[in-house]
C-alpha cells in the first residue's frame, strides 16, 4: 500500500512516488545518499527513506520546506496528538484573534467560516513550525487541509477551491458570490486529529532526511553538512512558463507567516520563466551546482516540461547547458510522456496547460 504520508499535502507539478521509486530502484542501493535540489512536497526524499536510502532535499519555497521536512523528520503520533489537544485547550482563552480577523482582506471572509478562521489565525499566531518538528508536522497537516474541494470532502477548511494552488482573491470572491457559495463551518482541531490518524496508519520511516530551505545554488556551500557522497539525483526543476510557486501558494504562505495576498517572485526568481534564455541560464546554474556537489560517476534524472517548447528542444537544451559544468555530462536516455491528468489546465482558470513531460537520464563523469 502507498504510504499515506506521501500525500500529506498536494503540490503543483509534483511527480508521483512511482517515478521516484522506479529510479531509486534502478540507480541506487540501500544506504546510498540521493539528492533532490528542487524537492517540492518531498516526494523523492520521503520515498528514499522508505527504501532505506539517505536523502537530501532543497527548495526555496517555505511551503515545500514545511511539508518535506515534516514527512521526512516525522515526530511520534503521540507527541503530535498531545500538542493538538493542548492547542485546542488554550484556544478557548485566546482573545486577540477577533481583532486580527477584521484586518484581513475580504477574501478570507468568503473563504472561511468565521469560527474556522479564528482557529486558523490562532494557530498561525501560535505554532512555532520552524523551531520544533511537532509544530512543523501540525503546520504541514494544516497546509494539506487549508483549501480544497469542499463539495467532495469534509477534510478541507475552506469554501470550494482547488487543492493544489490557491486561486487569485478577486476571482475567488466573484466565483463564490455568483454561486452564493458559503464557507462551511469546520472544526480545525477535529480535522487535524482525523488527518493525524489517517497519515500515521503506517509508521513513518525511522530515517531522517536533511531538508534545506534555500536556493539550490547554495548547496555547494552546505556540502560540509552532507554525511556521505551523493551519486544520484532525481529531480524536477520548475517547468518553463507553467507556474509561479510563490504566487500560486500564496494562501499557504500566509499561514506560514506571509502577507495575506499573492506576491510575485517572493522567494525565487526561478519560479516562472517566460524568457527562454533566462530559463536555460537557471538550468546552467543547476549543472554548475551539481558538478560541485556530486561524486564521481553520478546519475542524474531530470523530469521537465514546458508550454512553449517541444520535447526535443527540452532534451537538447538541457544537454547543451550542461556544458557549463566543470565535468563531462553524458545523456544516457530520454523519454517523452503525455501528461495524463493535465493538472495545470484543471486548476488554473484560463491556463494553456503543459501537455508533455520529458524524463532525461544523464551521467556526470
Ligand atoms: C516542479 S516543482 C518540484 C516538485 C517535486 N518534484 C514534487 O514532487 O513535489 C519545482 C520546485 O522548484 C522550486 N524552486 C524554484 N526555484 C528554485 C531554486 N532556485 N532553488 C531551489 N528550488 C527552487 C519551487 O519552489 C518548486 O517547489
Amino acid at each position: 500500500m502507498r504510504h499515506r504520508m506521501h500525500a500529506l499535502c498536494s503540490y503543483f507539478a509534483m511527480f508521483p512516488e512511482s517515478f521516484a521509486e522506479h529510479w531509486l530502484s534502478k540507480l541506487t542501493a540501500p544506504g546510498d545518499t540521493v539528492l533532490d535540489p528542487f524537492c517540492g512536497r518531498g516526494t523523492l526524499p520521503f520515498q528514499a527513506l522508505l527504501m532505506g536510502r539517505e536523502a537530501i532535499g532543497c527548495d526555496t519555497n517555505p511551503v515545500a520546506y514545511c511539508i518535506s521536512r515534516a514527512k521526512t523528520n516525522a515526530p511520534s503520533k503521540r507527541a503530535v496528538l498531545a500538542r493538538i489537544n493542548q492547542l485546542e485547550e488554550s484556544f478557548e482563552a485566546d482573545r486577540i484573534v477577533g481583532e486580527q480577523l477584521s484586518e484581513l482582506p475580504i477574501f478570507f471572509k468568503h473563504a472561511y467560516h468565521k469560527h474556522t478562521l479564528m482557529q486558523l489565525v490562532y494557530l498561525r499566531n501560535t505554532l512555532r513550525h520552524r523551531a520544533t518538528i511537532v509544530d512543523g508536522m501540525i503546520a504541514a497537516l494544516i497546509l494539506g487541509s487549508l483549501h480544497g474541494e469542499t463539495d467532495r470532502s469534509e477534510n478541507y477548511f475552506s469554501n470550494q477551491m482547488p487543492h493544489t494552488i490557491s486561486t487569485k482573491p478577486d476571482y475567488s470572491v466573484r466565483f463564490w458570490k455568483e454561486r452564493q457559495q458559503r464557507a462551511p463551518k469546520r472544526d480545525v482541531f477535529g480535522i487535524l486529529r482525523r488527518q493525524l490518524d489517517y497519515r500515521y496508519v503506517e509508521k513513518p520511516p525511522a530515517g531522517r532526511a536533511s531538508i534545506f530551505n534555500t536556493d539550490m545554488r547554495n548547496l555547494p556551500r552546505l556540502k560540509s553538512k552532507f554525511n556521505s557522497p551523493i551519486r544520484c539525483v532525481v529531480t524536477s526543476p520548475p517547468y518553463f512558463d507553467v507556474t509561479n510557486y510563490a504566487e500560486d501558494q500564496w494562501l499557504r504562505l500566509w499561514f506560514l507567516g506571509g502577507p495575506p495576498q499573492p506576491r510575485k517572485q517572493q522567494f525565487s526568481q526561478d519560479d516562472r520563466h517566460s524568457d527562454v534564455n533566462q530559463y536555460w541560464t537557471m538550468l546552467a546554474d543547476m549543472w554548475r551546482m551539481l558538478s560541485l556537489v556530486l561524486d564521481k560517476k553520478s546519475d542524474i534524472v531530470i523530469r521537465i516540461g514546458a508550454t512553449r517548447l517541444a520535447p526535443e528542444q527540452l532534451v537538447s537544451g538541457l544537454h547543451a547547458v550542461s556544458k557549463v559544468a566543470s565535468r563531462r555530462v553524458r545523456l544516457v536516455d530520454s523519454h517523452v510522456s503525455e501528461i495524463v491528468k493535465r493538472q495545470t489546465e484543471a486548476f488554473r482558470p484560463g491556463s494553456r496547460g503543459c501537455r508533455v513531460e520529458v524524463d532525461c537520464h544523464f551521467r556526470l563523469i
